[in-house]
């Protein structure tokens, strides 16, 4: 977190007026960074599906785009089930006026699990109640032992401890609470002009199916994918970026024959996974999860289940954070939504039904099934980050980022060993070319300032994969160092082949011709 901010990736929101809770803002590596991933999800997703990889029936996979409005018509919260399931349980301390997550508020109760007349000492895990609570437990009970708040009964919940109050008892009995946020659309702001933000982009792909249908010549199997921002008024938003108030999600919805979809849901299962390590995660920090059937989202209950990606945050090690989720949603969408606006979404297939006499086929009409990889943008920042972070006290910087070259804002930077002995003026001149040539992938950086030691380590801490440095031999040969961010290894090429040194290492084109 600390690098993060000194290097300008990601600020607390609002941050000179003391931050706000559960949002973050992403500062000017931060927001590049972002952008670079949302844009290797695109092509990889929109505009080379899986790498040109073959779907389940042998074709290629076909997705198309599509850019939906934050707030919808109330309506469609109704029929998606937000409205009346998207809700997490709460308790309120009445003492502090703090709010908790029901199943996020964890007890230290005596480990020989006697009955006392003493508190059981209430705490959130990873905040400082924790260890202020274990402290006052272990002074009362000795060995103590870790339990749910949802594990005692309600009789005994008088003798709770919340986590910064003074007397017990001032825990309420837990509540849902939705978690969408909401606003007024028009001046005069009645409860009939509510509306509410995004909790998740998928609706708005739901309710285009026809349109995008009768607008395209596209057929079952297809996906349509959006990018964009949600908005979940997250009880206890926590762990950096994880846990936002604010975020965005890259969402595929990918409709197909009811039949096929199991086969779908395995396929997108692996792609998805095997895009997440193409763009840096380790296999060892990344795994599939199985959800349980009492896991389930309300819109998931029908169908053949939910695989999480997960990833190995350093703050869930050893345990496993959801970067992505591949849910089989079956027809449960395009059916509410059927019921509630009264428009027909079903698809007619005319590649299916009965042959008939002049070899055509009769047709079939069915609500598509809907498989769906909902991956999270700023999770996926954060693993990235997490991935990249490195720590080697023998480098010029004892800290640096391993970014995958198609990530890091940063491309190259260009140093003159000193600043002297024309070393200067070759340095700005290839500045000038690479920059021309390649600033469309991503940054370039000249400078001239300080040590080559403090420059070299500025650039490793900003995820550079790759340092040009003019010294006394470019002068007399015209050759430069490439400097390897990763190995810390210099290797020595011709001055006029960096743009294309650079271009086959980032896997880019050389020039925007
Ligand atoms: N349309 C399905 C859906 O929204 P989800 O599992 O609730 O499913 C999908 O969200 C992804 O969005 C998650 O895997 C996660 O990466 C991201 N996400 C969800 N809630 C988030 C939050 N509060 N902060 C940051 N990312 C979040």
């Amino acid at each position: 977190m600390a690098l993060c901010k000194r290097r300008g990736f990601i600020f607390q929101a609002s941050d000179i007026y003391g931050g706000i809770n559960g949002f973050w803002d992403y500062g000017p590596l931060g927001a590049q960074l972002k952008k670079n991933l949302r844009e290797a999800w695109w092509q990889d997703v929109v505009m080379h599906p899986c790498g040109g990889a073959l779907g389940p029936d042998g074709k290629p996979v076909e997705i198309v785009p599509l850019d939906t409005c934050i707030i919808q018509h109330p309506r469609v919260w109704v029929a998606s089930g937000h409205t009346d399931t998207f809700n997490d349980p709460m308790v309120d301390c009445r003492e502090t006026k703090a709010r908790y997550r029901y199943d996020h508020v964890s007890m230290y109760v005596p480990a020989d699990g006697r009955n006392t007349d003493k508190p059981f000492f209430a705490f959130v895990a990873d905040t400082p109640s924790e260890g202020r609570q274990r402290k006052k437990a272990e002074k009362a009970f000795g060995e103590v032992k870790v339990a749910a708040l949802g594990s005692i009964e309600p009789a005994r919940w008088a003798r709770v401890l919340a986590p910064d109050a003074e007397k017990v008892g001032s825990l309420t009995e837990p509540r849902a609470f939705n978690l969408m946020f909401k606003t007024y659309v028009g001046a005069t702001a009645t409860e009939d002009d509510i509306a509410y933000l995004r909790p998740e982009t998928a609706q708005g792909i739901f309710i285009h199916f026809k349109n995008v249908v009768d607008s395209t010549r596209i057929k079952i199997p297809f996906g349509i994918a959006q990018t964009g921002k949600a908005f979940r008024n997250e009880v206890t938003p926590r762990n950096f970026t994880f846990r936002s108030r604010e975020f965005e999600q890259m969402e595929i919805e990918f409709f197909c024959h009811p039949e096929q979809a199991r086969d779908w849901y395995a396929f997108w299962s692996d792609s998805r996974v095997a895009w997440w390590k193409s763009i840096g995660l380790s296999s060892e920090s990344l795994r599939v999860r199985v959800q349980g059937k009492d896991e389930l989202a309300h819109y998931a209950k029908n169908g053949a289940g939910t695989s999480d990606i997960e990833y190995r945050f350093p703050f869930t090690a050893p345990d496993f954070g959801e970067i992505e989720g591949v849910a089989h949603r079956a027809d449960f969408d395009l059916a509410t939504h059927q019921k509630h606006s009264n428009a027909k979404l079903e698809y007619f297939d005319t590649d299916r039904g009965e042959l008939l006499p002049n070899g055509s086929r009769k047709g079939e009409r069915y609500l598509p099934h809907v498989i769906e990889p909902s991956a999270g943008l700023d999770r996926g920042v954060l693993a990235v980050l997490c991935e990249a972070y490195t720590e080697d006290a023998s480098r010029p910087s004892p800290e640096l980022l391993k970014l995958h070259p198609r990530l890091a804002p940063i491309k190259a930077g260009i140093f003159p060993l000193v600043n002297k002995d024309g070393m200067p003026e070759v340095a700005e001149k290839l500045y000038a070319d690479v920059s021309s040539k390649l600033r469309h992938v991503g940054f370039v950086e000249h400078d001239a300032k300080q040590s080559i030691g403090k420059r070299y380590a500025r650039m490793d801490e900003a995820g550079c994969p790759y340092c040009f440095t003019i010294d006394g031999t470019t002068l007399k040969d015209q050759t430069v160092t490439v400097r390897d961010r990763d190995t810390g290894q210099q290797e020595r090429i011709a001055i006029d082949r960096v743009v294309g040194h650079l271009a086959e290492k980032l896997g880019t084109p050389g020039s925007r011709g």
